[in-house]
Parts: structure tokens; C-alpha cells; sequence
């Protein structure tokens, strides 16, 4: 809910969202302040939505773990996950029409001068052969950023991956399932500006950005 610049950070990510078709979404929220999304976002009309749903995720059990609270409004469904402190540029449109021909997963790839913060592929051949999440020594300089698409076995690699040693279910986790099942997970390059507002230099850094399309 924190503003970058002149909005509430979420309203970055249901942007994007939209920009690229989605007319339904689910609003994974969590802590004290839950019921404000929902005085913010309302049926999400001035979105452009058609529906929105919202719940509640207790404790910090991962983005995994909020992702298997969304699976009853799936309806088997393919499905497009962006974290709410991800601000992207460019459009994930054409990435979801491609996914439409496709089984597994789709990420989104930025290259970053600081991978160790974030999952990073690891390539063989051109394919991503292994996630690791937040690594000492990362293996190329690409973040996979918080913008996934889904095929509905997303839901049954949440069901079987373990908590980390932080003790959350990691979408990192969830793809390297889909990867070791031998489910496609492709890549794509996003163009234009990505970032993670989750850190303060982040988010001043964010706040710059979006300063500067005015
Ligand atoms: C999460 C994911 C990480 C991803 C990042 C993108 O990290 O675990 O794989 O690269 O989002 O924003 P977190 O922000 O939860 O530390």
C-alpha cells in the first residue's frame, strides 16, 4: 500500500495486469492492514476489472503458499502471478498470447547488476535447467521477476515442494519441481524498466522512475 510516487504500489502491478487482458484477478493479502486493499480497490471497476476476489494469507508461509489459496478460483484455468511490489515497463501481452500454445510455466528475465537478491536461472543449452533462490554465487546475471504465467500443475508443484530455510514455500521451489517433471518452463526477456520495490533504495529508485514518465 506503501505510494511509489503518486499511487499505492499495487496499483502498478493490477495495471500491468490489465494492460495485457486479465479481467479477474485474486488479491492475496495478509497482516493487519488486509481490509484496506479492499477500501482501496473496491470490485475493482475503476481498474477495468470485471471481477476480483480477495484473500487472506495468514503468517508469511511464502509465495507459494499464497498461490495454493488462489487455486479454488482457478478453475483449471491458466493463470498470470505478479508479486504487488513489482513494477514493470513494458507489456507481458505478447508473453501470455505465447503461453496460450504452451504447457508448464513461463518467467520473465531481467538482467541485474545484484542477481544474488533475487531467483536466478540457470541456463543449459539456452534452457533454464535450475532456479536457485537468492544464491552466494550466482550463476548468470538474470533475475526471474515476480510476473509468472501458470498451466494449472503450478498447483500440484505447490502441493509437493518443502519449506526453505526461511521457512516459506518459494515460487523458486515450485519452479524447479516443474523443471525436475520435465513441465516446460520457458523464458522470456522483459523489456524496459523492472523493479522490486521490496528494499528502501528500491523504492526511492522506483519513486525516480516513475517521476521521470511524467
Ligand atoms: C521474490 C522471489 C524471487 C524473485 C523476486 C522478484 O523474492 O522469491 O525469486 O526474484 O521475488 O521480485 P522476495 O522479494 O520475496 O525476496
Amino acid at each position: 500500500l506503501l505510494p511509489v510516487y503518486d499511487r499505492p504500489m499495487i496499483f502498478y502491478p493490477i495495471q500491468t495486469l490489465v494492460e495485457a487482458g486479465m479481467r479477474e484477478i485474486v488479491i492475496v493479502t495478509g497482516g493487519n492492514n488486509a481490509g484496506d486493499f479492499i477500501r482501496l480497490i473496491g470490485n475493482g471497476k475503476e481498474f477495468g476489472l470485471k471481477q476480483i476476489h480477495y484473500t487472506y494469507q495468514e503468517g508469511e508461509g511464502g509465495i507459494a503458499a499464497a498461490l495454493s489459496l488462489v487455486e479454488p478460483y482457478v478453475r483449471g484455468e491458466k493463470i498470470v502471478v505478479m508479486l504487488g511490489d513489482n513494477i514493470v515497463e513494458g507489456s507481458i501481452r505478447s508473453g501470455i498470447a505465447a503461453f496460450r500454445k504452451q504447457r508448464g510455466a513461463m518467467v520473465y528475465l531481467a538482467e541485474v547488476d545484484n542477481p544474488n537478491a533475487y531467483g536466478v536461472p540457470v541456463f543449459r543449452k539456452g534452457r533454464i535447467v535450475k532456479v536457485e533462490e537468492k544464491p552466494k554465487r550466482p550463476k548468470s546475471n538474470y533475475a526471474v521477476i515476480g510476473v509468472y504465467i501458470f498451466d494449472h500443475t503450478v498447483f500440484e508443484a505447490v502441493d509437493h515442494i518443502k519449506p526453505s530455510l526461511r521457512g516459506e514455500l518459494e515460487i523458486t521451489d515450485a519452479l524447479q519441481y516443474l523443471i525436475d517433471h520435465q513441465y516446460n518452463v520457458q523464458a522470456r526477456h522483459l523489456t524496459g524498466y523492472w523493479t522490486d520495490t521490496g528494499k528502501m533504495d528500491d523504492m526511492l529508485e522506483a519513486n525516480r522512475w516513475v517521476l521521470e514518465q511524467i
